[in-house]
């Protein structure tokens, strides 16, 4: 155990000799960090072992400190859906995941598309959650495609930005409407990229989905949806969003159109980072379409939405995070039960549960030398904190004066996934029994250590 009282405490807590990755600030050095009354009070040169005024002390010797990730993108399930999640559950797997605050989607039941359900969520969250929580409201009624929400009003009450996650806003029409009308909240409008003409599939549309003769969807469908997006962010001056790109070609939309000096921001996910279409075949490593099938094959744990893509979309994506095209790492947490998932492929449901796993599985590309600590650091941090603008202010950094969320962790760490020990309800993961490098130690918010691994 690392940490020691040392008297009484009296809201002091002293983080020493960590190695401190504040993006934000341009910081990488061994510091101590010093906080009180839940505010960072300063980031030092480490002091002598014997003098600190502190009066709980956490030696980070050996680890790094970082400012709390913030996740734009997770599903805490509640309302409605609490048997695969709760706001309980989803914000303590969060806090075990190194995330101080994630933003929640609302495809629950019923939608966060009125004022009273932001709320709903917000008070459950001040009742029961262990991490900020910020709502993301609808943009349409039920998220049906119909009928803009209140969007002003849904801003008032504490959403963070717009989405139909899990659906695309397919008419065009709507979603210039609802762009116009970002303008008015500086909110974000948070697409989910896909157009439906075009999917309908379960996996990738590749060699993998021919192999097991599943119905694919097309990185196509992805970027038509980009492409349509794109021109109508130009059209009406909106706060454009993309969520959880997985398409090469997508990329380069987006790089022109940042090119072009679009404000459109977009996130990647740590499995389409790491992940590829062959999870599906039960296999890690590129397999052969000759060769037979093991019985780890139609794995409905890495039926995810977008898919798992092919191995070039995934290059493409680390790189975009190595140049900093990226804006945010988020992990689209998708928590479902055993029944969602121990069925037919055709009927199981998409998603990942991501929020445990995060870390572990993004450091990858770190130790295979292809992405800097850092990066990735800022991109969990400073990167989604830009994307929520005013309502991320003061988030994603350890500047004296900033609220003191953070993580302390260790990257060089082993552990092997055991989904059973996950704190979330959902135990959908393609990566039991994965030994990944990379491990939370301690997840501090406001001044609090709310998880700690040695406890
Ligand atoms: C999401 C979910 O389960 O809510 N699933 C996922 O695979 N990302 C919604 C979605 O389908 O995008």
């Amino acid at each position: 155990m690392r940490e020691q009282k040392t008297k009484a405490d009296n809201g002091t807590l002293l983080i020493r000799g960590g190695r401190v990755i504040d993006p934000a600030q341009g910081l990488d050095d061994v510091l101590d960090v010093l906080v009180r009354d839940g505010l960072v009070a300063a980031i030092r040169k480490p002091q002598n072992a014997s003098s600190t005024e502190a009066r709980s002390v956490v030696d980070a010797s050996g680890l790094v400190v970082s400012p709390g990730f913030i996740d734009l993108h997770c599903h805490l399930r509640e309302p409605g859906y609490e048997d695969k999640e709760t706001i309980a559950t989803g914000t303590l797997a969060a806090a075990r995941g190194g995330f101080t605050a994630v933003c929640a989607m609302p495809n629950t039941l019923p939608p966060i598309d009125s004022r009273s359900v932001v709320e709903f969520v917000l008070q459950r969250a001040r009742e029961e959650g262990h991490v900020r929580v910020f709502p993301i409201g609808s943009i349409t009624r039920g998220r049906k495609g119909r009928e803009l929400t209140e969007m002003a009003e849904l801003a008032k009450a504490g959403a963070v930005g717009f989405s139909d996650d899990g659906d695309p806003v397919a008419d065009p029409y709507m979603m210039r409407m609802a762009l116009t009308y970002s303008r008015v909240t500086g909110l974000p409008l948070i697409e989910h990229c896909e157009t439906p003409e075009l999917s309908g599939g379960v996996i990738h549309e590749g060699w993998v989905a021919s192999r097991l003769g599943l119905k694919g969807i097309p990185s196509q469908a992805e970027e038509a949806m980009v492409a349509r997006d794109l021109a109508l962010a130009e059209l009406t001056g909106g706060r454009l969003h993309l969520a959880h790109l997985s398409t090469r070609q997508a990329l380069e939309l987006v790089r022109r159109a940042k090119e072009r000096g679009l404000p459109v921001t977009f996130e990647v996910t740590p499995h389409h980072l790491t992940l590829t279409e062959e999870e599906v075949l039960g296999l890690r490593v590129r397999a052969s379409p000759f060769e037979s099938l093991t019985p780890l094959a139609y794995d409905t744990n890495a039926k995810v939405n977008p898919p798992l893509r092919a191995r070039e979309d995934v290059q493409a994506l680390v790189a975009a995070l190595r140049e900093g095209l990226v804006d945010a790492i988020a992990t689209d947490h998708a928590p479902h039960t055993l029944v969602d998932k121990v069925c037919p492929f055709d009927e199981a449901a998409f998603g990942i549960s991501g929020l445990e796993t995060a870390l572990g599985l993004v450091l990858t590309i770190y130790h295979q030398g292809q992405v800097p600590l850092s990066r990735i650091v800022e991109k969990l941090t400073v990167g989604p904190a830009l994307v929520l603008g005013a309502k991320g202010q003061g988030l994603g950094t350890l500047k004296p004066g900033t609220v003191a969320d953070l993580v302390i962790f260790d990257p060089e760490e082993a552990w092997t996934v055991d989904p059973q020990k996950f704190a979330s309800k959902g135990k959908n993961t393609p990566l039991a029994g994965v030994t990944l490098k990379g491990r939370v130690k301690y997840t501090v918010l406001e001044g609090k250590v709310i998880y700690d691994d040695g406890r």
